[in-house]
């Protein structure tokens, strides 16, 4: 059941077609329906949108988005090719603000180019092709370890809440929060997994709960307003959350609401582990503070997935799409390399 979950792919190229592919994640879970992209704003608009979304996937969308875009620069020599190159890199990298993997990413195919700027263009595009797919493998081997990790954490039959979705469908394959459940599952731990909704755009309802029941995991679906009781009744005995951004004091921003499962974690004595790929980590950024928090659309909390609007014309509207959940809250940081 998991190779099934798992033969479902997040994001991928088709070279022949020139092409990103990505899995619609707004479609979900009534449709798996693949898009192909190839302009520059497609791509852009599928990360805006959240078609294709986690930060991992974001940045594997980008880079495989700016190899497809680079390779239609018509130029003969370096300075115009990279001119245009930078472009749209700075275009793409507009699409969201708080996941670090979107600029990461980009900013290693960046690197590349001016490493290589003495070879022909032909060169430097087959090398940008080949720097995207190190990313995607990166991550792939990244997401493995990390569950490795974590899981060492964990003992049979323990419930486990997570929020928004850092699963496969985040990434390019097991997913970070996801990847020990998933580890578990296939070695016969039997965890009880509890999926908080994640309100406005409801990536814990629609995706979390779809890829871990379409895995054969035992999931409940509960509210994001549920989560004090669940872990009041005992039910919970770790959280796992993904995160976007890693600043180097520890503070961690993911998915509005995170810093509130963290706080009643603290209050109920509840293990809360954060699982991401070093590529998360933003040695830059001193704390989170620091950090960019995205704003979206207030028709997303007034009406998109309800089937009519929940909410007076005009209201006012704060809707931010990540928190900050400050380091003192944070049991461990996991990531491939290692546990802090
Ligand atoms: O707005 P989203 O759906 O892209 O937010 C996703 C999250 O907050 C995830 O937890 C995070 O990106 C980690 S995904 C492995």
């Amino acid at each position: 059941m998991i190779k099934e979950l798992f033969s479902l792919k997040t994001v991928c190229l088709n070279e022949a077609e020139d092409a990103v592919v990505i899995l619609d994640q707004t479609l979900l879970p009534e449709k798996e329906e693949y898009v192909l992209l190839t302009a520059e704003q497609e791509i852009w608009d599928a990360i805006y949108k959240l078609k294709v979304r986690g930060a991992p996937a974001i940045g594997i969308a980008a880079a495989y988005g700016l190899y497809i875009c680079s390779r239609r620069i018509v130029a003969n020599s370096f300075d115009p090719f990279y001119l245009e190159f930078c472009r749209i890199k700075t275009y793409l990298s507009g699409a969201r603000p708080t996941a670090v993997n979107l600029m990461a990413a980009l900013n290693r195919m960046d690197k590349k180019v001016l490493l290589n700027k003495e070879k022909s263009i032909d060169e430097i595009k087959l090398i940008l092709l080949q720097e995207a797919y190190a990313i995607r493998d990166e991550d792939a081997r990244a997401c493995r370890q990390i569950g490795e990790n974590c899981l060492s954490f964990f003992k049979p039959g323990m419930g486990i809440l997570t929020h928004c979705n850092a699963g496969h469908l985040a990434v390019s394959e097991y997913g970070t929060a996801l990847a020990p459940i998933y580890l578990g599952q296939e070695r016969g731990y039997n965890f009880k997994v509890f999926a908080d909704e994640t309100r406005p755009l409801l990536q814990g309802a629609r995706l979390t709960a779809y890829e871990l029941q379409r895995a054969g995991v035992d999931v409940t679906l509960i509210c994001d307003n549920m989560v004090a009781s669940v872990m009041q009744k005992g039910w919970i005995q770790a959280v796992v959350v993904g995160c976007d951004r890693i600043a180097a004091n520890g503070d961690v921003a993911n998915k509005i609401g995170t810093l509130g499962v963290a706080v009643l974690a603290h209050y109920y004595g509840i293990p809360f582990y954060v699982l991401g790929p070093t590529s998360t980590i933003d040695k830059h950024c001193p704390d989170g503070n620091s950090i960019v928090i995205e704003e979206r659309d207030p028709e997303e909390v007034t009406t998109m997935w309800y089937g009519r609007r929940m909410a007076p014309e005009n209201i006012k509207v704060y809707n931010p799409a990540f928190d900050i959940t400050p380091r003192k809250l944070i049991t461990a940081t996991i990531t491939e390399k290692g546990i802090y």
